[in-house]
């Protein structure tokens, strides 16, 4: 398998975080810093701020996604918004599944599945999130609860449907704790993936797709964690909130 068939992406998730003002205020701060950047960059924002992160980040090479998208292009679902809303406003990428959507809102695999296929019927990229909880690491059973959890959500995918997939590995216990998976760890399930993405589709298809590590990656550990061969980029929470922490591990994926 060959790392440079695929372009690593850093992406940062800013959760529940930022009002519009403080995210023009941030990404104006970024902007120079991550202008050289040799690998692809995105900010996924609250839907609130995504005008005014869409402005500030205008001729730069920062890319705005969302956070989640329904999987209904339209109807009466409160508070919910849509992949063709997201589309029509010039958005590009879409995180699905992330294991706090996973754990505090309710959704499933199966729901996983219907806002991917949502997001690309509307042709946006999604950063598919799939990751194991503390207590399944523990019983051994990580390989199969992300196996199972890739193999559900990427249900009616297509093979040219996989470019605008990124899969994002974020085991549930480094997430926001600071304890991050041993660089030997990301890789190994990061590899994991790409097998399992190798028996659905084929081997050369999963050498492409971009598959990263999320869960306390930060300036300092950035850089041994994407030196790995299976490890694609970064999913960025707390450190995509900071713009001189950001852009080290946007540095450490440009070499
Ligand atoms: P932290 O980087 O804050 O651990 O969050 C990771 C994450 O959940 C990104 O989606």
């Amino acid at each position: 398998m060959d790392k440079s068939l695929r372009k690593a992406v850093i992406a940062g998730n800013w959760k529940m975080n930022k009002t519009p003002d403080e995210a023009k205020a941030i990404i104006n701060e970024m902007k120079p810093l991550v202008a050289d950047a040799d690998c692809d960059v995105v900010l996924c924002v609250p839907y609130i701020d995504i005008f005014a992160a869409q402005e500030a980040a205008a001729g730069s090479n920062i890319k705005i996604g969302a956070e989640n998208c329904h999987w209904a292009e339209s109807g009466a679902f409160t508070g919910e918004v849509s992949a063709p809303m997201l589309k029509a406003i010039g958005v590009e990428y879409v995180i699905i599944g992330h294991s706090e959507r996973r754990q505090y809102f309710g959704e499933t695999d199966e729901t996983v599945n219907k806002r991917v296929r949502a997001a690309l019927d509307s042709g946006l990229t999604v950063i598919l999130c799939v990751g194991e909880l503390l207590d399944e690491r523990k019983k051994g059973v990580t390989m199969e609860v992300v196996r199972s959890q890739t193999k559900i959500a990427l249900q009616g995918v297509s093979n040219e449907e996989l470019d605008k997939i990124i899969i994002a590995y974020e085991p549930v216990w480094a997430i926001g704790t600071g304890e991050t998976a041993t660089a030997e760890q990301a890789n190994e399930v990061n590899h994991a993936i790409r097998e399992v993405l190798g028996e659905i589709y084929c081997p050369k298809c999963a050498s492409r797709v971009t598959i990263q590590y999320g869960g306390s990656m930060n300036a300092k550990n950035a850089a041994e964690l994407l030196a790995q061969e299976d490890v694609d980029g970064g999913l960025i929470g707390g450190a995509s909130l900071k713009a001189e922490d950001f852009s080290v591990i946007v540095k450490a994926a440009s070499i």
